[in-house]
């Protein structure tokens, strides 16, 4: 079984030469590679000691860096520290407020013209 990792130990390898990151749920030493990183060595530092998920899908990685994540692997974030996605997300919400607002901004309106008829 793979090793489980707390994410507040992570957060204790946050310098350039103790650099750990994570990203999908999966822990990463990049200590050594952060000096070969195409990105650059200050993304890299940037990122220490947290979850770079977002930053690292959002530069568009190729699937060669995506496989050299392989080599740098030290364990799985653990369990407790894996954040649930909630079924009903913040734009879930706002959809429905906003519908709720159409919705009894258009009775008040037809109703308004119902009246004056
Ligand atoms: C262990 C984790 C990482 C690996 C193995 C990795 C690997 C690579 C590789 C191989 C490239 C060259 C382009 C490509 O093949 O996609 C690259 C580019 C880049 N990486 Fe990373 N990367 C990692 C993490 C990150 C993180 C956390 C960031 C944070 C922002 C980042 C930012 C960038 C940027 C900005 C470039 C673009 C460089 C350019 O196009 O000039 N990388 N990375």
């Amino acid at each position: 079984m793979s090793k489980e990792i707390y994410l507040a130990t992570v957060k204790q390898h946050n310098k350039a030469q103790d650099l750990w990151i994570v990203i999908d749920n999966k822990v990463y030493d990049v200590t050594q590679f952060r000096l070969e990183h195409p990105g650059g060595e200050d993304t890299l530092v940037d990122a220490a000691g947290r979850d770079a998920t977002k930053d690292f899908n959002d530069v568009g990685h190729s699937s060669e860096a995506r496989e050299m994540l392989k080599k740098y692997y030290i364990g799985d974030l653990a369990a407790a520290d894996i954040q649930k996605k909630s079924p009903i997300s913040c734009r879930h919400i706002a959809l429905a407020l906003g519908a709720a607002f159409i919705g009894i901004t258009l009775v008040y309106v037809i109703r308004r013209g119902v009246a004056r008829n």
